[in-house]
């Protein structure tokens, strides 16, 4: 079984594959309608279920595009409004979906429901954000670096905010595909462990600089998050925006990184906040190509799961 459950247990060469699938794709699809199949349908036949126990916008609608994009039908479900939501076991629902889908596409809160769920199914499953990762995004993010500037190795990518999720995602790319990390952030918010370690013990250990200016300084790529993410509680916001205000991204800050940098936020953004509207619509702003991208990444996603 071949699931997409995070970057440190996808191989490099498998990464690389879904880059170069994820490029081809989108290449082929140039001008066409977002409504019309592809020109080959490597899906078509497939079921493919979407699980959302927390809210979404691209995610959602970038797998359910794409996935009809190659021929497959879709259902996009909430937690709430399944079983999943009133005491049925991970387990139970994984191996009930697997008589109905061909692959599962699941967002949820922990790295463990995951894992269940691809333990006990039958079909692929694929990480669509937990509190833990995101390991789609940040194949998009790669894409969209790559296709701006050429290949990532060695680049010099600073990542200023929260050591979140998309983070740790990122972390595991600087390990698995050989990029230059650094995390600029309050210690309060440091990354995890564990995808400091990954990166690490894969020889790219990430920087941690605590000042934002000097962590920008010559970056190939900055990126910024939303200061407080889903799982945040809102007692916490007030908390986090006074530790987070010296990291947010704004033109002066940019102007320490290479005169060619791109920016990068996954969104959604709380513009103002993490980063200025000055730097998301400026010449270093690629967030609506990463946008898309998430829908051309998924895409090579889905036909690396199910090997076609
Ligand atoms: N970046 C991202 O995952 O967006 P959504 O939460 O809207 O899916």
């Amino acid at each position: 079984m071949t699931h997409f459950l995070d970057i440190s247990n996808t191989e490099t060469g498998d990464i690389r594959a879904m880059l170069d699938r994820a490029a081809a794709m989108k290449a082929a699809r140039a001008g066409r309608p977002k409504g019309t199949p592809d020109d080959e349908t490597p899906l078509a036949g497939r079921m493919v279920a979407l699980i959302f126990e927390k809210p979404s916008t691209r995610t959602r609608i970038s797998f359910d595009v794409g996935a009809r994009q190659m021929g497959a039908e879709t259902m996009v479900l909430s937690g709430a409004d399944m079983q999943l939501g009133h005491g049925e076991t991970i387990a139970d629902t994984a191996r009930v979906l697997s008589r109905y889908v061909d692959l599962i596409m699941i967002r949820t809160f922990e790295e463990d429901t995951l894992h269940e769920m691809a333990e006990y199914a039958d079909v692929p499953v694929i990480n669509g954000l937990t509190n833990q990762s995101h390991p789609c995004q940040i194949i998009a993010d790669v894409m969209t670096y790559e296709e701006h500037r050429g290949p990532i190795a060695d680049a010099r990518v600073t990542w200023c905010g929260d050591g979140n999720n998309v983070f740790a995602s990122f972390a595991h790319a600087a390990g698995r595909l050989g990029f230059d990390l650094t995390f600029s952030g309050p210690a309060q918010l440091d990354p995890e462990d564990a995808p400091m370690r990954f990166a690490a013990q894969a020889g790219r250990p990430v920087r941690i600089e605590r000042d934002a200016a000097t962590a920008v300084e010559g970056a190939n790529l900055v990126v910024a998050d939303t200061w407080v993410s889903m799982h945040d509680s809102q007692t916490a916001r007030e908390r986090r925006h006074n530790l987070l205000r010296p990291y947010q991204v704004n033109a002066a800050l940019m102007a320490h990184a290479a005169d060619d940098a791109l920016f990068m936020h996954c969104l959604p953004a709380h513009r103002e906040e993490e980063a200025t509207s000055e730097v998301m619509d400026g010449p270093h702003s690629v967030i609506f190509d990463e946008a898309e991208n998430r829908l051309h990444a998924q895409k090579a996603v889905m036909r690396w799961c199910l090997g076609v």
